[in-house]
């Protein structure tokens, strides 16, 4: 920190600033471990708490368009660069880009390197265990760098920093961590970094509550051809298994009008796509005041210029008569629907609290069917429910068959803390659930792969997105039934949509070659 952000943090923040010298950095990181500190903890610190955020009250969400950064801290990060590392779901890669935009604003340039980094973020994911271990084993690689660079913040946000298990264990464990902080706390991030530089303890700010709606944060964006929007946030559903009603609060969906605006303001700047984003993405508008829902808006956005849209995540029991309605009326409504089905089985779908049952969904898949022929359907599956028997176990498999998803992923249930269903008595193995998962991938592989063959010799249309990971001389994008596609073609053509010539097809994607446009003519196109 040099000399002037010092004296500009002094002017904002009563608190006498922390001298970072070296010689006091390497103090600050044992003061962090003594005795002190955990009684500072006690007599300061409100835990994140499950309980609170289980509940549902009936408070209206609060709307906010006054964001700002305020004019001292709009320069703490000049000369400092920041690195954000993001786990889980497209949701988080999204709150990734707004907490880029806000660092940026704030003087901060992006890196990608650890070594370059003075803040470091960990943008984290609570779905399943696996995924929490990860960011531990990452939190703890993180410590040489610290001792190295005692002036580095690492932080920890996302959805493992709602969990009071897992602030816990930072507080206990990771002493070198400098800031936790929550998914409904993100729009004070600038203070929160102002708090972390000054102070001598680890600051922690984690809300339980259920969450306002904040409309004018910063947002740096993943490139400019594909671009996230929320629609809405948070979810109401309770699965029994599912954390993410505990850490994202209650449903609440943002105003259309800000909505359509800011796809209206992506159109104009020249991107290609638009993925609409919510946990529960189609349980969009219950909690408005007026009578609209995901098809209404999706009927409105439909005549906004930009050439893709996409929607996820859906969950069956919300997905409408009214959005198949709109979704078969096609243009730039993609034909592509992740519908989520957890199981194949009546009985482990109501202990699951999915509130549909086998028949309900396949009675869904049917109507969807119908309306739009030509859409490609992929799902989420849970294998290994707490006493999934075999025969329910054999009935996801059936009901695979009998919708021919194109794509799944698939998991082994992974027991939450504080979630209903971690607290049954499971009696069947982790190898038998492995053994099921395998049984399951196998059908898994076989469907993408008949998916895939269907494309041989045919020609698709495909937005570029640009080369291929394995080799910087193929391009890769995707058709609009969401098919990975490599291909030669020239490089002008990365954030265009081209058609392709499929000449090989494989499990997961397909190749082929860029199509010149009169010959295109004369070739179906799927
Ligand atoms: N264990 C395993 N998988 C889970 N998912 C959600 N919670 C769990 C859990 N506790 C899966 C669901 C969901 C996807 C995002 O993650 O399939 O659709
Ligand atoms: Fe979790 Fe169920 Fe909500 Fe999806 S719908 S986020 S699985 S609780």
């Amino acid at each position: 920190m040099n000399e002037k952000q010092r004296k500009e943090l002094n002017q904002v923040n009563p608190v006498d600033p922390v001298e970072k010298s070296e010689q006091d950095n390497l103090s600050r990181i044992k003061e962090k471990t003594s005795d002190d500190f955990m009684k500072y903890f006690e007599a300061t610190y409100e835990p994140p708490n499950m309980k609170k955020a289980k509940k549902r009250l009936k408070k209206e969400v609060q709307y906010h368009d006054d964001f700002e950064i305020p004019e001292e801290l709009a320069t703490i990060g000049e000369g400092r660069k920041f690195l954000i590392r993001t786990y889980g779901c497209q949701m988080n890669e999204h709150d990734t880009e707004v907490m880029s935009g806000i660092l940026t604003e704030m003087g901060f340039e992006a890196t990608t390197e650890t070594k370059e980094a003075d803040i470091i973020l960990l943008n984290t994911c609570a779905i399943r265990e696996n995924a929490e271990n990860k960011v531990f084993g990452e939190i703890g690689h993180l410590k040489p760098l610290k001792m190295e660079n005692p002036d580095l913040i690492i932080g920890v946000c996302g959805c493992m920093s709602q969990e009071e298990s897992v602030v816990n264990k930072i507080l206990k464990k990771y002493q070198y961590v400098d800031l936790i902080f929550g998914t409904h706390n993100i729009h004070r991030l600038p203070q929160l970094v102002q708090n972390a530089y000054l102070s001598k303890e680890m600051v922690v700010e984690v809300w339980s509550k259920e969450g306002d709606i904040i409309e004018n944060m910063p947002k740096r964006r993943h490139g400019k051809i594909k671009a996230w929007v929320n629609i809405m946030y948070g979810c109401d559903k309770f699965c029994t298994y599912c954390i993410v009603p505990y850490t994202r609060g209650k449903e609440r969906s943002r105003r259309p009008e800000d909505i359509i605006q800011e796809i209206r303001h992506l159109a104009a700047q020249g991107y290609k796509e638009v993925t609409l984003l919510g946990q529960n993405v189609n349980a969009y508008g219950k909690d408005l005041d007026i009578d609209y829902g995901l098809g209404d808006l999706m009927d409105e956005i439909r005549k906004i210029d930009i050439p893709r849209v996409k929607f996820t995540t859906s969950h069956p029991r919300d997905f409408d008569d009214r959005l198949i309605e709109v979704l078969a009326k096609g243009g730039n409504l993609m034909p592509y629907i992740h519908l989520p089905v957890q199981s194949g089985s009546s009985d482990i779908l109501r202990v699951m609290a999915r509130r549909y049952t086998r028949e309900s969904y396949l009675e869904l898949v049917r109507k969807i069917k119908e309306a739009i022929p030509n859409a490609a359907l992929t799902t989420d599956i849970i294998v290994g429910f707490p006493n999934e028997t075999n025969e329910q176990f054999e009935e996801t498999i059936s009901l695979y068959h009998e919708v021919g998803f194109e794509g799944a992923y698939t998991f082994i249930y992974s027991p939450r803390e504080g979630t209903p269903s971690a607290r049954i008595d499971d009696k069947i193995s982790m190898d038998e659930k492995k053994e099921r998962l395998q049984r399951l991938n196998a059908v898994v592989n076989e469907y993408s792969r008949k998916a895939m063959e269907k494309y041989d010799g045919k020609t698709v249309k495909v937005l570029v997105e640009g080369t291929s990971k394995k080799n910087a001389k193929v391009l890769a994008g995707y058709t609009e039934r969401g098919k990975l596609v490599n291909f030669e073609g020239p490089k002008s053509a990365i954030g265009e949509i081209v058609e392709v010539k499929i000449t090989n097809t494989k499990t997961w994607s397909l190749n082929g070659k860029i199509v010149e446009k009169a010959a295109s003519e004369q070739v179906e196109v799927i």
